[in-house]
């Protein structure tokens, strides 16, 4: 428990799709620190796991979204304006890849998975704040996960880093248009951690072996950590930063061999 208080505040975490989810642990420590939430799950094939997951959360609002569907999107933030009102943060903890374009050759990235990956990975950001602005009247925080593949090659990552090359540009174009209305926009860049998503790259376990091996800190970091930086810069805390990337990883991004 930590002594962040977001009583009276309403959030909506996008991504939980079990308990390795990095937004699983994000979600249990906004709803620590005391806000009413809603967690988005993908489809129905989530759906059991996921209100199983939350069965012990007080006053959850569980949603089905897919972001890759316009008409999905507006159906969960009409669900969130009825049971909420309004809205103070929105987590996107989102991305999808074939698992053939998270290994080998990035150059044999076809077109149609190229499209899909960016299309779910990074371009659902946009409606996601294009639908929630509207909802945060006193201004807000949206948070998205992204890694270091957006700007350093991970051999395996792929066409993902393309989509996170893209993702953290959308960081920083939306916090500039919405920041009139008080609504701060950034992204946590996380070390490897084991999740779904993370278990579908070529090469996964050597890039968290020396991430450890080089990180400043040593050691990998935990999904613990990712979510005490997300109840922070959700909070008012964070109240001067925006556009911003993040890195919660042990150091690893300073470092030059
Ligand atoms: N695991 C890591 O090492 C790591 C590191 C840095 C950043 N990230 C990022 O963290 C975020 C969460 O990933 P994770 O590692 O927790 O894996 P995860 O598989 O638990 O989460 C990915 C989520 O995306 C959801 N999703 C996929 N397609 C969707 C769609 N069409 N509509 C709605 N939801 C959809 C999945 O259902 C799942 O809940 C991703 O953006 C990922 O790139 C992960």
């Amino acid at each position: 428990m930590y002594t962040i208080d977001l009583s009276g505040k309403n959030g909506v975490v996008f991504g939980v799709a079990n308990e390795h989810s990095i937004a699983w642990p994000i979600a249990r420590i906004l709803h620590q620190a005391g806000a009413r939430l809603a967690i988005a799950y993908q489809n129905e094939r989530f759906g059991d796991r996921v209100s199983r997951l939350t069965e012990s959360m007080k006053d959850v609002l569980l949603l089905e979204c897919d972001v890759s569907s316009d008409e999905s999107i507006i159906g969960a933030f009409d669900e969130m304006k009825q049971e909420f009102g309004t809205l103070d943060f929105m987590v996107h903890s989102i991305a999808y890849a074939n698992r053939d374009d998270l290994k080998g050759n990035f150059s044999e990235t076809s077109r149609d998975s190229f499209l899909m990956s960016i299309d779910i990975s990074a371009y659902s950001l946009i409606p996601l704040v294009r639908y929630a602005a509207p909802l945060m009247e006193d201004g807000g925080s949206v948070l998205a996960m992204t890694f270091q593949a957006s700007e350093r090659v991970f051999p395996g990552y792929n066409v993902m880093g393309t989509a996170k090359a893209a993702l953290e540009n959308e960081v920083r174009q939306l916090s500039q248009e919405y920041g009139d209305r008080n609504i701060r926009i950034n992204a946590v860049s996380a070390g490897p951690l084991e999740t779904l998503a993370s278990r579908g790259i070529h090469g996964f376990p050597d890039m968290r072996k020396i991430h450890a091996e080089r990180a400043p800190l040593k050691r990998n970091i935990t999904h613990e950590e990712v979510a005490k930086t997300s109840l922070f810069l959700c909070s008012d805390l964070a109240s001067g930063i925006t556009g911003t990337i993040i890195p919660v990883d042990a150091g690893y991004h300073i470092m030059g061999i």
